[in-house]
């Protein structure tokens, strides 16, 4: 018990209900394939957003957590298999593309002290800020608290650990800018 009173020590009762009704919504439409599972979705996100300001080219097998506190331009291009978790506020400018298993994650674990285990601490939020027109491709991991400077390209398997600068294109572990996009 005492690991679930630190654990959820900041969780609000209407916080959890609502990340129930997301799930239960998500799993309802996530796995539906083809134009009626993108329409079906972007339907979903519209009510469930905090903001969607076009369509949702979402694929099928993509999990998005804590959606009303993720703010999405208009459109937006996800693979299957990234998860996105909103707990600490998540915006999206116009016309960002995600590749597939990409990870971007907007909580962050406190590491330091031997107790309590990390996993029975609370997560300590940190915004993601991905702005207009940024690619992310397959596998890359965003960690919290970035800001993706515009049109910026994260390539496949990046780990970005700090800002980009617009159009930027950043690759490796640690994300390292190897040179601008050409005009
Ligand atoms: C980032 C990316 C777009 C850059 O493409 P590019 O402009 O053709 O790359 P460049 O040839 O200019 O590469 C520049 C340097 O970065 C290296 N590099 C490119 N992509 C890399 C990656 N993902 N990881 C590590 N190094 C990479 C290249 O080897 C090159 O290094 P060198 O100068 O020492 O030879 C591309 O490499 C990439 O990762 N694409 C993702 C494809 C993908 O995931 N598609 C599906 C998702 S929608």
């Amino acid at each position: 018990m005492s690991f679930l009173r630190d654990k959820f020590a900041n969780a609000r009762p209407g916080e959890m209900i609502l990340l129930q009704v997301e799930a239960i919504a998500f799993w309802l439409v996530g796995g539906l394939p083809g134009i009626i599972g993108y329409t079906l979705r972007t339907l979903a996100y519209k009510l469930l957003f905090k903001r969607l300001g076009g369509f949702a080219w979402v694929q099928h097998g993509v999990t998005i957590v804590h959606a009303n506190r993720l703010s999405v331009g208009a459109d937006l291009g996800c693979n299957t298999g990234t998860y996105i978790n909103a707990v600490g506020g998540i915006t999206m400018g116009d016309c960002v593309l995600i590749g597939s298993n990409v990870t971007i994650s907007s909580g962050k674990h406190p590491i330091d002290g031997e107790s309590p285990h990390v996993f029975a601490r609370p997560v300590e939020p940190m915004r993601i800020v991905i702005e207009d027109g940024v690619w992310i491709a397959a596998g890359a991991v965003i960690l919290p608290g970035i800001i993706l400077g515009k049109g910026s390209v994260i390539g496949a398997n990046a780990v970005v650990t700090s800002d980009t600068e617009a159009f930027g294109v950043y690759v490796g572990a640690p994300a390292r800018k190897v040179r601008s996009r050409r005009p």
